[in-house]
């Protein structure tokens, strides 16, 4: 049995890239129970990643339950259920059947780009960056959305008509929740908006004209609601039973969720998620800041009727998938925790540098052309000097966002709060207070982003009274601190540059 107070607790449900899962907390924060179940990555072409919406739908309702039967609770001792979510991925379905018209298309997914790079030349890439605070690339939602309408047969005159809905993730998980075809809600949350290109991010609300420009008509997209508030109850399917009339009051982005799982409620404060990419965070209070060095300006959250707040982020695309990839494409590993030991057998890279442009590469470059290159090969070099490799690309990215952040906001990094999955890999945390040249900080639930969808929703419903209740239950658990050369430093980070230049322009 598992060690946890009495009730009451909040439910949160990450839908995330590679895995659903459902985690249940207690008032303190602390973890009471979790499942989670794996769903297919389907990669038809190169560069194309898609998922199915109704496998991931039956695994979210699967580790609901199983969190549930794990925690041997009922639906009395759950007060609310929080969502977040792998950002961008994009699914369209008919209203009346609850059918997908087509796979999702994943954020990853770099079809889009040459409708971009048109719309880039028709429109200008100012107009997108102005309202939207986006570059125009591939990474986002509506140009995936007007892919959709322009491939799959007969849907435009279908979306003509009203039949199909939009969604991200949570707006797919929340209108199934809460009934589907039987009366489900079509919202999304500002944060899951903010990553469409069709938010209008002074205004909070779709933008026409911008709606108009990318060819995404406006009556299939949901209602934009605030992060935190009672969208609606779970109603019907295989939950409808189990958890029947249980608010679902929270949904966030899971970049978002997890700067509020960090407790970053302050201008200033930031965090580094690791899961599949690797996606930094910094509240930026109520300031729309522009990036003149490459990051994105998006929402960070909003609670209820409070205003907005705003963050600045840069994203990477591929760090935790670079070591699946080394397990299940190239075979070098067996497990996930294999790449550290691997890499702990030999002193240093061996002369070799890999950048995983798989999705092309996003912050600080955004360019969908680029593809991934290994460079400085020679014959001394082994797997285990690849391993080294590849946890340096994760390092050495995060430290390109890193500069990108102090050039934008003239705040020099203090420390970097860090989490997710690949954050128990002791060697890559050193490696990064190294290259970042600053400490480097892990609190002890390393699950922020359903702790954040729990945080919000538990703020909804009147569980926790405001954010300073939630500060008080951060709790630091490891921390790590720069011990390289700073000349080795500066030499190979100039390798890595000299690494990344070769990864453009594969595509032209
Ligand atoms: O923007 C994509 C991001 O939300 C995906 O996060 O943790 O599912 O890789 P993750």
């Amino acid at each position: 049995a598992l060690s946890h107070g009495a009730g009451p607790f909040i439910a949160a449900i990450d839908q995330g890239t590679t895995s659903s899962r459902c985690i249940v907390f207690d008032r303190d924060g602390r973890i009471v129970s979790v499942d989670q179940k794996e769903h297919e990555q389907i990669f038809p072409k190169p560069g194309w990643v898609e998922h199915d919406a109704a496998e991931i739908w039956t695994n979210v309702q699967d580790v609901v339950a199983g969190a549930i039967a794990k925690a041997g609770i009922t639906r009395d001792d759950i007060k609310a259920i929080g969502i977040t979510n792998q950002r961008e991925t994009t699914l369209l379905w008919d209203k009346n059947t609850g059918e997908p018209v087509y796979n999702a298309i994943v954020w990853q997914d770099t079809r889009t780009d040459a409708l971009c790079k048109e719309l880039g030349r028709n429109v200008g890439q100012d107009r997108f960056r102005r309202e939207t605070g986006l570059p125009l690339a591939s990474y986002f939602a509506g140009p995936k959305a007007r892919w959709l309408l322009d491939n799959v047969d007969g849907l435009a005159e279908r979306a003509e008509r009203g039949d199909i809905l939009f969604g991200t993730m949570d707006s797919w998980v929340i209108w199934n929740l809460t009934g589907g075809v039987n009366g489900g809600v079509h919202v999304t949350d500002v944060t899951n908006a903010s990553r469409t290109l069709l938010m209008n991010l002074h205004e909070m609300q779709w933008d026409e004209r911008i709606c108009a420009s990318i060819g995404v008509p406006m009556q299939m997209l949901p209602e934009i609601r605030s992060s935190a508030e009672v969208y609606g109850e779970v109603k019907g399917g295989k939950l409808g039973d189990l958890l029947g009339g249980i608010p679902v009051a929270s949904a966030l982005g899971d970049q978002q969720a997890a700067l509020f799982g960090q407790t970053c409620f302050g201008e200033g404060e930031a965090k580094s998620t690791y899961g599949t990419g690797t996606f930094m965070l910094m509240n930026t209070g109520d300031k729309i800041i522009n990036s003149y060095s490459g990051l994105l300006t998006t929402v960070g959250y909003q609670i209820g009727d409070q205003d907005p707040v705003y963050a600045l982020e840069g994203s990477i695309a591929v760090t935790g998938s670079l070591v699946q990839w080394m397990r299940d494409q190239m075979g070098l590993i067996s497990t996930a925790a294999e790449i550290e030991t691997l890499a702990l057998t030999v002193e240093d890279n061996g002369g070799a540098y890999f950048v995983p442009a798989f999705s092309g590469l996003f912050a600080p470059y955004w360019r969908s052309d680029a593809r991934g290159v290994l460079a400085g090969l020679t014959r001394y070099v082994t797997k285990a000097h690849l391993a080294r490799a590849v946890l340096e690309a994760t390092a050495w990215q995060t430290r390109e966002i890193t500069d990108a952040m102090t050039k934008d906001s003239g705040v020099e990094l203090a420390a970097l709060k860090v989490d997710g999955g690949m954050t128990s890999n002791n060697l890559l945390m050193q490696t990064l207070s190294d290259f970042l040249d600053a400490p480097v900080v892990r609190p002890m639930v390393a699950e922020t982003t359903c702790l954040g969808a729990a945080y919000a929703a538990g703020l909804a419903v009147g569980f926790w009274p405001d954010t300073d209740a939630l500060r008080a239950n951060w709790r630091r658990a490891a921390e790590w601190t720069p011990r390289m050369d700073a000349d080795k430093r500066d030499r190979e980070y100039k390798n890595w540059l000299k690494a990344v230049e070769r990864t453009m322009g594969w595509l032209e």
